[in-house]
């Protein structure tokens, strides 16, 4: 298959928009740009296109997707019902990087939702993304636009060397402004639960909804408790080579990493590792990268998923990483770390 590239980096270029749209109505897959991190569009009322999503990505077919929408009121027409803290939280945070579970109704097939009688549901907040949306029928499922098991990409480079000649069309919109995919909240549950931590904290949720808990699958271990989001489980965001985080006050960090980076050389392996900007001049062994500032940590979250993917490309055959626990996005940030990581943490 040849795959379109549509360039909308300077504005949504009407004619493309409009082949995306006749696209996605025949039941085919366009990548777009959101907010958080890039997506693979295709219908989701059509249990084809949703099938077809999974086969170009790789991905495991009881891992459900999220169905994003480019308006409020067309929630209402593929769930149960509508609860008031649905609306609370639409008004406080969509469009933007906060997905919701609610009870799916008929019009939602059970290809989108893995087989669950829930359905996620998202209002990006990127005009292209709502413009694609809306001239695709309304209803586009969409997971992070990566082959399964790689990094998610944050640029349309990312979504082409993963998906080139596996989907329709690919449109550019430049590089994401978040970095780490939307937060996920769970409505469902008696008291409303996050299922993967994101932009939209539980500081944010809390002063919408007032209780909200961390679903305690989510940070274990233990292969056997296992997160209700089905995609939490899987080893997911992982680079190539084994990574390793170190923890702990930044002296000792950096010392620590410096101390392992050198051993590794030494025995003639080649080193990742990630730094900030406050620190990476002063490690001197290995390929040394700054993720970006702790003073601003939205920077981190942009390009960690980059980073990933720029020491896969280099080869490297262990990486060595800061650990990143900011203020808002610390959460976030870490649970894609760690997992990444394959929980290999060291504190020092
Ligand atoms: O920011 C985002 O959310 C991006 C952009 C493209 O919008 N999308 C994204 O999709 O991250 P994906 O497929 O990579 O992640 C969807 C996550 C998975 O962990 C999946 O298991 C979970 O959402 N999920 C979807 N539907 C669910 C449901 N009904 N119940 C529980 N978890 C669900
Ligand atoms: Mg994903």
């Amino acid at each position: 298959m040849k795959t379109i590239y549509a360039d909308m980096t300077h504005g949504i270029d009407k004619e493309m928009m409009k082949k995306a749209g006749h696209i996605l109505l025949d039941g085919g897959l366009v990548a777009f740009p959101t907010e958080t991190v890039y997506g693979l569009g295709g219908n989701a009322l059509d249990a084809e296109a949703s099938k077809k999503i999974y086969t170009a990505k790789g991905r495991p077919s009881d891992n459900p997707l999220i169905v994003h929408i480019a308006d409020f009121d067309a929630l209402k027409d593929i769930v149960k019902e509508v609860p008031q803290a649905a609306k609370d939280l639409a008004d406080a945070f969509w469009p933007g990087p906060m997905t919701m579970i609610l009870n799916k109704n008929d019009r939602v097939p059970m290809s989108t939702t893995g087989g669950l009688s829930t359905v996620a549901v998202r209002f990006p907040d990127n005009e292209i993304a709502d413009a694609m949306i809306l001239a695709g029928g309304g209803y586009i499922a969409a997971p992070s636009a990566n082959t399964s098991g790689r990094p998610s990409p944050t640029t349309a480079q990312h979504v082409q060397d993963d998906l080139d000649g596996k989907i329709d069309m690919i449109i550019d919109g430049g590089p994401v402004g978040i970095g780490v995919e939307s937060t996920i909240i769970d409505l469902t549950e008696d008291i409303p639960m996050i299922l993967r931590p994101g932009y939209i904290n539980m500081d944010m949720l809390r002063d919408v909804l007032g209780e909200v808990r961390m679903d305690p699958g989510l940070h274990s271990a233990d292969p056997n408790f296992h997160p209700k989001a089905p995609g939490m489980k899987y080893r997911h965001y992982a680079p190539k080579a084994p990574l390793t985080i170190v923890e702990g006050p930044a002296e000792k960090v950096v010392a620590k990493i410096g101390e392992l980076a050198a051993e590794r050389e030494a025995a003639g392996e080649k080193v990742g590792v990630i730094a900030t900007d406050e620190t990476a001049s002063r490690y001197s062994h290995g390929i040394i990268k700054s993720i970006g500032s702790r003073a601003e940590e939205i920077t981190i979250s942009m390009h960690l998923y980059g980073i990933l993917r720029d020491f896969d490309d280099m080869n490297v055959s262990v990486i060595y990483s800061e650990a990143f626990d900011t203020p808002k996005l610390g959460q976030a940030i870490m649970n894609r770390l760690i997992k990444a990581a394959g929980h290999q943490v060291i504190n020092v």
